[in-house]
C-alpha cells in the first residue's frame, strides 16, 4: 500500500490510475480507526464498481468548534496505516493541516437550510460547513467514482448527498450501516474518552433508540411522545447529559409531528458522558 502525504503525489497517483481506466473508491476518515471505518474500507474493496481504494486520514480542524476536542482527538498514524493496509486499501492519504489549509485559505462550502440547522447542526455551529468543505476538497483531490460513508453519522450522509447533488460532483455516495459493540454501543473514535463507568452508561443511547423503535412498531405515532420517551430514558442515566433526542423525516430532516405510514424517520440522539459527546441514531420505516 502506498502512503502519501503531499497533495502533488496524490494527484500524480490519481492521474495515473484514471489513465489506466481504473475506477476509484474513497473512504474519508479522521483516523484512530475502528471496525466501523474498516467495514467501510472492506465495502469499498469488495465493490465491483471500483478497482482501487483510497482512504484518507485527516483530523479536520475546520469541523471542530473552539471548545471542542480538536487537540485531544486521538491520533495513531502507524497503527492506522497497518489497519488500512490489512483492510485492502491501495493508497492512504494523510495530508498535513498546512497542505490542506495553506495561509490565505478563504473558500468554504456550506449546505444551508434545514439539513444543517437541526440536530448536530444546531449543537455544533459551523461543524457541517467544515465537513462539507473538507469533503469537497478531498473529492476534488481523489476524484473518486464512489465514496463510502457510515450511517452512524446520518446527518453527515444527508448533508454530503445534498452537496454532491447541488455541486454536481461526479461521485456515487454509498452508505454503510452502523457497526456496534455487542452491547449496542456504536463504535466511535471518541469512545476512547470514556471511563469504564461511562462506557457502561453510554449503552443507554442505543437502548433508548431501540425502545422508541419498539414503541413505533407497537403503533405509537406521536413524535412528541416518542421524543419524551427517548429523553426520559437517557436522562435516567446519571452519567449522561442529554444534548438532544429528536425525530425528523429522512432524508429531509424536517421535524416530525405525526409519523405517517410509508415514510422513514430518523430517531437521533446526542449526549455527553464525561467529556465525550456521543451520537447515535436509528432509521425507522413506518408501516
Ligand atoms: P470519522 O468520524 O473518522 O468517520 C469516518 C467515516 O466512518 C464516516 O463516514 C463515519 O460515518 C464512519 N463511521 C464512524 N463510526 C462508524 C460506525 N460505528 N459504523 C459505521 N460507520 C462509521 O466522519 C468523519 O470522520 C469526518 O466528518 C469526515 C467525513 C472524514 C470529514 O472530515
Amino acid at each position: 500500500m502506498k502512503v502519501v502525504k503531499r497533495l502533488s503525489d496524490l494527484r500524480s497517483w490519481v492521474a495515473a490510475t484514471k489513465a489506466r481506466g481504473e475506477k476509484i473508491g474513497f473512504v474519508p476518515t479522521m483516523g484512530f480507526l475502528h471496525e466501523g471505518h474498516l467495514a467501510l474500507i472492506r465495502q469499498a474493496r469488495s465493490d465491483q464498481e471500483v478497482d482501487r481504494v483510497v482512504v484518507s486520514i485527516f483530523v479536520n480542524p475546520l469541523q471542530f468548534g473552539p471548545r471542542e476536542d480538536y487537540r485531544e482527538y486521538p491520533r495513531d498514524l502507524e497503527r492506522d496505516r497497518r489497519l488500512v493496509e490489512e483492510a485492502g486499501a491501495d493508497l492512504l492519504f494523510a495530508p498535513s493541516v498546512e497542505e490542506m489549509y495553506p495561509s490565505g485559505f478563504a473558500t468554504y462550502v456550506e449546505v444551508t437550510g434545514q439539513l444543517t440547522s437541526v440536530l448536530c447542526g444546531r449543537s455544533r455551529p459551523g461543524h457541517f460547513r467544515g465537513v462539507a468543505t473538507v469533503v469537497a476538497k478531498l473529492f476534488n483531490l481523489v476524484c473518486p467514482d464512489c465514496a463510502y460513508f457510515g450511517l452512524k453519522d446520518a446527518q453527515q450522509v444527508a448533508v454530503i448527498k445534498r452537496m454532491v447533488e447541488d455541486l454536481n460532483f461526479p461521485v456515487k455516495i454509498k452508505v454503510h450501516p452502523t457497526v456496534r459493540e455487542a452491547d449496542g454501543l456504536a463504535l466511535s473514535s471518541r469512545n476512547t474518552y470514556l471511563s469504564p463507568e461511562e462506557r457502561k452508561a453510554a449503552t443507554v443511547l442505543f437502548r433508548a433508540l431501540k425502545e422508541a423503535e419498539e414503541a413505533v412498531k407497537a403503533g405509537e405515532r406521536e413524535a412528541r411522545v416518542l421524543q419524551e420517551k427517548l429523553s426520559r430514558t437517557i436522562q435516567a442515566e446519571p452519567l449522561a447529559r442529554l444534548d438532544y433526542a429528536e425525530i425528523v423525516s429522512w432524508p429531509d430532516l424536517e421535524p416530525a409531528t405525526v409519523l405517517l405510514p410509508g415514510m422513514t424517520y430518523l430517531l437521533a440522539v446526542a449526549a455527553y458522558f464525561g467529556r465525550a459527546r456521543l451520537i447515535d441514531n436509528l432509521l425507522v420505516e413506518v408501516q
